[in-house]
């Protein structure tokens, strides 16, 4: 199939040059072009620019049968990369979403049988059929909203077996959907009630057991810890991120979400591909990150659920770093996965520019994900991942307009969906 989109009021996010990232002050800037045309073949882009310069013989050099769009008054973005969430999950936790509207803490929720453990319980219940079925359900929805790229983690087993079953779940997600897809493998989310007072033995379960399982099915693109107070120490942390990438997991880690907890510099020390929440990052945390190669990842829909502080986003970027935003979709902090909505938190909690916004949600968060190569931009030969929106006045209309679905018509892997 091929795709030919036709008087497109903007373009957006084009790129002749691909950058595998944009920081500091470049994180104002993106390409558009006005009056635009685009063009897919298969599963790629093969050619954009202006309509005055478009001409038939462009469509009599492809070979497959075109299906045309008139986008007369809306805009093409490329899609949302989610760089971050853990959408293999059954049930939800709505009990615990009251709880803490009554007034209960995080550790007493805990105490009652709640939080990751409660998860963990409900997915040991739950068959891969059932997983996958409510993972896929929530995959579509993102899509609808404009997502087409996400990492997912696994991190609700926490033994061999559930967490190789979760695997499972994402690598057949990743085969038979739309969507771009990586894995993360998190056994280090939480010590299992099994474990209760032995977490050295739980880590050393994951270093000696799960990691070479893990890999031996090829299961993970990643390897992520919760490196924090509470949870996992930098020490435990340095540890299972080293087996991780003995075995060709690159890291990308949870850190610094409740506290200065050292997981930052642990990140960046195991070259990570991204630290991911980063609540508490103060000045040494922001030294460390300049000149790495580790995206600083910021979760607004977990900052604004739970009603925690917000990171210092502007100061990072103004220190000269990039910032990638994602949704972090879980059912205990961040029960969404509407990227639209964290493009809108970017700019009002965070203070980004909607410019800045949308590159931290489309080439930085592709970074996160180890797929700025194939996503992220409108380039010729990346994949065919963009959304039409409704008729919109503006870019800035987008985060502006927040709560309301602005995506009209979507494609992905050069498919209309
Ligand atoms: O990314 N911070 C750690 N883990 C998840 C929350 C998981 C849960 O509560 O189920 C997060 O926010
Ligand atoms: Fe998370």
């Amino acid at each position: 199939m091929a795709i030919f989109v036709k008087n497109i009021k903007q373009l957006v996010q084009v790129e002749e040059k691909p950058v595998v990232w944009r920081a500091g002050k470049e994180m104002q800037t993106f390409h558009k072009i006005e009056d635009a045309y685009l063009l897919t073949e298969g599963e790629k882009i093969v050619d954009f620019g202006k309509m005055c310069d478009f001409s038939p013989e462009k469509l009599s050099k492809i070979k497959e049968k075109i299906e045309e769009i008139d986008a007369t008054g809306k805009f093409v973005f490329p899609s949302f990369c989610d760089s971050h969430t853990h959408i293999v999950y059954a049930g939800s936790r709505e009990i615990e979403y009251v709880d803490k509207i009554k007034g209960l803490s995080y550790e007493e929720i805990a105490k009652r049988g709640g939080g990751i453990l409660n998860s963990a319980k409900r997915l040991a219940e739950a068959t891969e059929e059932e997983l996958y079925e409510a993972a896929w359900a929530r995959l579509q929805e993102m899509a609808s909203l404009g997502t087409g790229a996400v990492e997912i983690k696994s991190g609700y087993g926490l033994t061999t077996e559930t967490e190789l079953k979760m695997l499972r779940v994402i690598r057949a997600l990743k085969k038979n959907s739309p969507l771009i897809i990586r894995s993360n493998f998190l056994g280090a989310h939480a010590v299992p009630l099994a474990y209760k007072g032995k977490q050295q033995e739980y880590v050393d379960l994951i270093i000696n057991e799960m990691i070479p399982m893990v890999a031996t099915e090829d299961l993970a693109d990643f390897i992520d810890v919760f490196c924090d107070k509470g949870f996992f120490t930098p020490e435990e942390t340095e540890r299972i991120l080293m087996q991780g990438m003995k075995y060709g997991m690159r890291p990308k880690i949870h850190a610094n979400e409740l506290d200065y907890s050292g997981g930052i510099q642990v990140g960046v020390k195991y070259n990570a591909l991204s630290v991911d929440h980063l609540e508490y990052t103060g000045d040494e945390e922001i030294a460390h990150l300049l000149g790495s190669e580790t995206m600083p990842t910021f979760l607004p829909g977990a900052a604004f659920f739970l009603g925690m502080i917000y990171g210092p986003v502007r100061k990072m970027i103004d220190a000269g770093l990039p910032v990638a935003l994602a949704s972090d979709y879980n059912p205990g902090s961040s029960p969404s996965g509407n990227m639209q909505l964290i493009l809108s938190m970017g700019c009002i909690k965070y203070k980004m520019l909607p410019e800045e916004a949308l590159n931290a949600t489309t080439i930085n968060s592709a970074y996160a994900m180890g797929i700025s190569d194939i996503a992220g931009s409108i380039a010729k030969g990346k994949t065919a991942n963009f959304y039409i929106t409704k008729p919109i006045p503006s870019v800035e209309f987008m985060p502006y307009s927040f709560g309301s679905n602005k995506v009209e018509q979507v494609v992905l892997k050069g498919k209309i969906i």
